[in-house]
């Protein structure tokens, strides 16, 4: 019964923005609509994200194809039905051109059915789990998927002396793709997992898992958590001993996150990740972006999140341009796939087919340099597909 209502709200709000449509085509503002988790456990990826879109406007002007670029950021707080409220509100009340940000997978799924009714482009700038693009054929990814960045760790980890590997991860979508493609390739790689943790999203206590991946003796610990939550990880480990104790802590980027990994303090050293953004990548886009970045925002280091804000908003302008904010959403839609250019992070694409991202990905390890801790790149594997979309 509760279902039916809410979709028969869905499907006036649907109805409403048909006649409301067209009155946001022959407007003359374009309207995103940025939804991020500003505050809670996932508050910094709003921050960077927020950051980020502020300075694309800043560069790039508010107004593409004679339209002025309207950003009406909302916080979610990272639940996902708070997420898919804001999003149909801004849908319905404010005719919102574009959906954008979404911190978490949970609050991309949220969202998706939205997207598809009323066919609006959903512009996913952080979320990771790989199913998210097939969950609406309006969504296009600027972030990244675990997928993509696990497998050329686990191609590196047997060529450096770690074979056996206890993996810990979040327990939601992007952490079981994390550990899932891993394992996969690791195995192939013949090395083992031997054992495949995994803790809550929302106020994990890694201290008992950490117990039992010192009990386990692996040669390396494979990490994946959420952005935000690296630190934590990082400073258990070492309370704990498991470097004394002869174990690697290897992960995704997202531990040894830019926004967090300078204050991880020496212990991080030497741990290596894989990822697709390192603020130490070095191009002279990435140094003036770091630079404009921290400028704007009182010396805040830019992440990941950042990059995939600010990819995000590129993508959504080009499309603006070059669908001249004529014929609604499926037009624009159109404009987005297919787009390839340069990000701080390297050359991406958005694959037109999945309508994900395509892009270098990078072997890091935490280093000092001037006196901070980065994640210096020293290997790349390049235009990498999601392979979760290969099956
Ligand atoms: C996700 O929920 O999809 C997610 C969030 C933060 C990350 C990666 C993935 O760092």
């Amino acid at each position: 019964m509760q279902k039916r209502i809410f979709l028969g709200s869905i499907a006036l709000a649907v109805a409403t923005l048909a006649a409301g449509g067209v009155m946001a085509q022959t407007s003359n503002t374009f309207k995103i609509g940025l939804i991020l988790p500003m505050t809670g456990q996932q508050a910094t990826t709003g921050r960077q994200i927020e950051a980020a879109a502020r300075l694309y406007m800043a560069q790039n002007g508010d107004t593409v194809a004679g339209k002025k670029i309207q950003l009406i950021v909302k916080d979610d707080t990272s639940l996902p039905d708070v997420t898919r409220r804001l999003a149909q509100e801004l849908v319905v009340n404010e005719k919102v051109n574009v959906l954008a940000g979404f911190g978490i997978t949970p609050s991309a799924m949220a969202t998706a059915p939205i997207a598809t009714q009323s066919k609006t482009p959903m512009v996913v700038m952080a979320a990771a789990t790989s199913s998210i693009t097939q969950a609406s054929p309006y969504i296009v990814r600027s972030s990244f998927t675990l997928p993509q960045v696990s497998v050329a760790l686990a191609d590196w980890a047997p060529k450096n002396g770690i074979r056996k590997v206890i993996t810990l991860v979040s327990d939601y979508g992007p952490g079981l793709d994390a550990e899932k493609y891993f394992k996969e390739r690791l195995t192939f790689n013949g090395g083992q997992v031997t054992e495949a943790l995994r803790v809550p999203l929302r106020n994990p206590d890694f201290a008992p898992f950490l117990q039992k991946v010192r009990d386990g003796k692996p040669d390396a610990l494979f990490v994946f958590v959420p952005s935000g939550a690296g630190a934590a990880v990082m400073k258990q480990f070492l309370e704990r001993g498991l470097d004394k104790a002869g174990i690697r802590l290897i992960a995704t980027g997202d531990v040894t996150d830019d926004d967090q990994l300078n204050d991880m303090g020496d212990g991080a050293l030497g741990v290596v990740t894989s990822h697709h953004y390192s603020a130490a990548h070095p191009s002279a886009m990435n140094k003036k972006f770091v630079e404009a970045f921290g400028k704007a925002n009182k010396g805040l280091r830019p992440n990941f999140m950042a990059v995939g804000g600010y990819d995000g908003m590129r993508v959504i302008y080009e499309a603006l341009r070059t669908s001249k904010g004529q014929g609604g959403g499926d037009a624009l839609l159109e404009a987005m796939k297919g787009q390839i250019f340069e990000s701080p992070r390297g050359k991406i694409f958005i694959d037109a087919q999945t309508r994900d991202i395509v892009q270098d990905v990078y072997l890091r390890k935490v280093e000092k340099k001037d006196g901070q801790l980065y994640n210096v790149e020293f290997d790349v594997i390049k235009d990498v597909k999601d392979p979760g979309k290969a099956k």
